[in-house]
């Protein structure tokens, strides 16, 4: 048994289309840097499916999905645990997340983050290394209310669906404004509905203090309290903490080391850049219940390394794979939504949507700057963090982009200095390359 672990983890793999050759230089040098570690990460945000599943009511932006025959890409890369709990999951409906896990199994890649109810989609992965053994668990916030995986009882199957954490958002008005609010309700009727299922025993009455006014896009109340400071508070729901928590504690006890994969678009106020109060306060919850390494995504950007007790929580590693506008099929829901007339080509409609490629996270610089990070444990603790900076092509045609290759781009390890800051964490740029140091005689950066 060696006595150091070695990681490798990405952020969003989305792939539609298939990598063109093996051996390629670009390709090449990632699958070398993913191949030298033991465990080795990535989060498949994307229906893995031939025929299965219908589009789902509530996509996770676009419906994207892609043929059994990726894998074989995913493979070749060097991935040996995928995540699956994100907010693609439902783009096919409960068949396409089936489907997708049954192509993962039959190409033998360890999963987990979803399944037929909230035991199968929360249940560890394990992965045996010669370093050691690690538990996987994949947790999602749940974008949608209906995308949350239920338990099943004595009687009745639970419903698929992800591994998610819910949570709450509160907002925190003065006493003048709550008067004006509660106006503006009654004279709108905005919580009639709301008001009628508490009268008639659908749904329990809110707190004394709490004001619903109508429900946000995924489904959740919008709750409005009066308090001293004003503005957003967001919290986990307790229990979706505790069952992660319970099941982090649990997976420990038969592995060397847990690593929870996180999906979390939710952010601070409209800063993509920075996690929402509850993500950074999950993520070192789960370090606290004895998880070793927290591998964060969702924005499409990255965020902040943050060192929580010797452990890393990578708060967001941007895209990895990133391909979400070469789709072979768009719903009708596409078209319905962007007022897209039914004849177009799925392209055209594409352009259309996007203003000739003029918006969307395609046009974004950062959403094609990420990191791929590396680093090494021992005795459960963090060594060396290495960052390698990827560029994923922006600007060229949509047919030429999402692939990603290790750039010189250093504007993308300043910016990850700079978010890292707040939380202290020190990264030097040698040669090219992020570096943070733990645990080292020589260099004690954490
Ligand atoms: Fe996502």
């Amino acid at each position: 048994m060696k006595d150091t672990i070695s990681f490798v983890a990405t952020g969003d793999y989305l792939q539609t289309r298939r990598v063109p050759s093996y051996q390629e230089e670009n390709f090449m040098k990632i699958r070398d840097i993913v191949k030298s570690a033991d465990a080795r990460i990535t989060n498949l945000e994307i229906s893995i499916v031939c025929n299965e599943g219908i589009p789902g009511a509530i996509s996770g932006g676009t419906h994207v999905k892609t043929t059994p025959d990726r894998l074989d890409d995913l493979k070749e890369y060097g991935f040996n645990l995928v995540g699956t709990a994100n907010n693609h999951a439902f783009d096919y409906n409960y068949e396409g997340l089936e489907a997708t896990n049954c192509y993962l199994d039959r190409a033998g890649i360890l999963h987990t983050g979803t399944g037929e109810n909230l035991y199968e989609a929360g249940k560890p992965a394990f992965l045996d290394t010669i370093a050691g053994r690690v538990a996987f668990i994949s947790v999602s916030v749940v974008s949608h209310l209906t995308h949350m995986a239920t338990e099943q009882r004595h009687n009745i199957k639970g419903r698929p669906g992800i591994n998610g954490l819910r949570h709450v958002r509160r907002h925190i008005i003065s006493k003048e404004e709550m008067t004006v609010l509660k106006g503006i309700a009654e004279k709108t009727e905005i919580n009639a509905f709301t008001q009628m299922a508490i009268n008639e025993a659908f749904i329990l009455p809110f707190p004394e203090n709490i004001l619903p006014f109508g429900n946000d896009q995924y489904g959740y109340p919008m709750l409005f309290e009066v308090g001293n400071k004003e503005g957003l508070v967001t919290e986990t729901n307790e229990k979706d903490m505790k069952r992660i928590e319970r099941l982090i504690d649990d997976s420990r006890r038969q592995a060397d080391y847990v690593v929870v994969n996180f999906h979390a678009h939710e952010m601070k106020g409209v800063n993509k850049r920075e996690a929402a109060d509850f993500v950074k306060i999950a993520a070192r919850r789960f370090i606290d219940a004895g998880a070793h390494a927290i591998i964060g995504h969702g924005p499409h950007t990255i965020r902040g390394i943050e060192i929580y007790n010797n452990k890393p929580i990578f708060h967001g590693l941007g895209n990895f794979i990133f391909q979400n506008e070469t789709l072979d099929v768009l719903p009708q829901d596409f078209y319905d939504k962007h007022n897209i007339p039914n004849e177009y080509g799925v392209m055209q409609a594409m352009d259309m949507k996007t203003k000739g490629g003029t918006k969307g996270l395609l046009s974004i610089p950062e959403m094609m700057e990420s990191i791929l990070p590396t680093w090494t444990m021992r005795n459960g603790e963090l060594e060396e963090i290495t960052i390698y900076p990827i560029d994923l092509d922006y600007g060229k045609k949509r047919h030429q982009t999402g692939f990603p290759y290790i750039s010189n781009n250093i504007g993308t390890l300043k910016r990850l200095q700079e978010l890292s800051e707040p939380f202290g964490t020190k990264i030097s740029i040698e040669n090219g390359i992020g570096k943070i140091y733990c645990n080292s005689i020589l260099k004690t950066s954490c």
